[in-house]
């Protein structure tokens, strides 16, 4: 199975990577600028070729789109595909839809997206191993997607009838939005009188221990904390200080979603808190 790549990207890059130390033959790259397709075939070997998008299609069996999304159904339009060949984008927040062009020429569509963050182009094949990838994908196309992620050390959940949005919203909640509360808890570092400087080098081994729990208990055993003590009084001088600002209301909301997590408190201590989380600072 000859493999392409367009879009030399973080994702592509990284996959292209992980499918080469894997095995899989890698057989052609292009990229909106050369610079970024002649630097992915170097990293990846001898025999990668850099060619113009509708060579890597004419040259490959499987190819992937791993351009941003909003760019992914041009691509897929302005190539000829030939019937029966696998086009597949890596997008958990789009469906097949805009692989519409490519269906039309008879072309076998598919998604994979790896639940994982790619923040540069290095590191691929390690990032893959031990995570979850969305597919999606008709057989034979959805069979051989499913075998790839496997030799890529990774799970897979089909994402047939899955709503994409809601989907990804989740992986958004756990990947992005822990850097949206790690803002939150520098704000918090900093009112206390602590340097913004030191927050993030003091409060990365809490956000680590805390992941690890997660990762190996579920969530209400993995929750730590005065809201898993039940400690009624250190919650609210938390919302004393946070006030009426969205600091506040941040603390607020997460601390009602801790409670959804059935924790094993008595009724007055859920209650306290409950009246806590929905009154604020008063
Ligand atoms: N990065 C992640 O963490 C991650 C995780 C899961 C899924 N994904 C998915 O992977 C896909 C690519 O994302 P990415 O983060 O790798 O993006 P990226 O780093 O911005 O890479 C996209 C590449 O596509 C090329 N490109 C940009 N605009 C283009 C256009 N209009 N037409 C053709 N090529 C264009 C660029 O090439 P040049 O460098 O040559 O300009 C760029 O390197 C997206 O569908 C995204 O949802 C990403």
């Amino acid at each position: 199975m000859r493999v392409g790549i367009l879009g030399a990207g973080r994702l592509g890059s990284a996959l292209a990577t992980a499918l080469v130390a894997a095995g899989e033959q890698v057989k052609a790259v292009s990229s909106r600028t050369v610079r970024s397709a002649e630097h992915l075939a170097t990293a990846l070997g001898a025999g990668v070729a850099v060619l113009a998008p509708q060579a890597v299609a004419d040259s490959c069996d499987l190819v992937f789109l791993t351009v941003p999304d909003a760019a992914i159904a041009a691509l897929a339009s302005e190539i000829r595909w030939r019937e029966g060949q696998w086009v597949v984008h890596c997008s958990g927040a789009l469906d097949l839809g805009p692989l519409s062009g490519a269906v039309r020429q008879g072309a076998l569509v598919g998604c994979l997206h790896p639940l994982q963050s790619f923040p540069s182009r290095e590191g691929g094949a390690a990032r893959f191993r031990g995570i979850t990838c969305g597919v999606e994908g008709s057989n034979p196309l959805g069979r051989v997607l499913e075998e790839l992620v496997g030799r890529l050390g990774a799970s897979v959940v089909r994402l047939e009838g899955v709503d994409r949005a809601a989907y990804h919203a989740a992986a958004v909640f756990a990947s992005n939005d822990v850097v949206a509360l790690m803002a939150a808890a520098r704000e918090a570092w900093t009112l206390a009188g602590l340097s913004a400087a030191s927050a993030r080098t003091s409060l990365v081994p809490l956000l680590l221990g805390a992941a690890q729990n997660v990762a190996e208990h579920d969530l209400r055993d993995a929750l730590t904390g005065p809201v898993a003590r039940g400690d009624v009084d250190t919650v609210r001088r938390h919302l004393a200080v946070l006030g009426d600002s969205e600091l506040g209301a941040l603390y607020r909301r997460l601390g009602a979603e801790l409670l959804t997590l059935d924790l094993p408190h008595d009724a007055a201590t859920s209650s306290a808190l409950r009246d806590a989380f929905a009154a604020g600072a008063g």
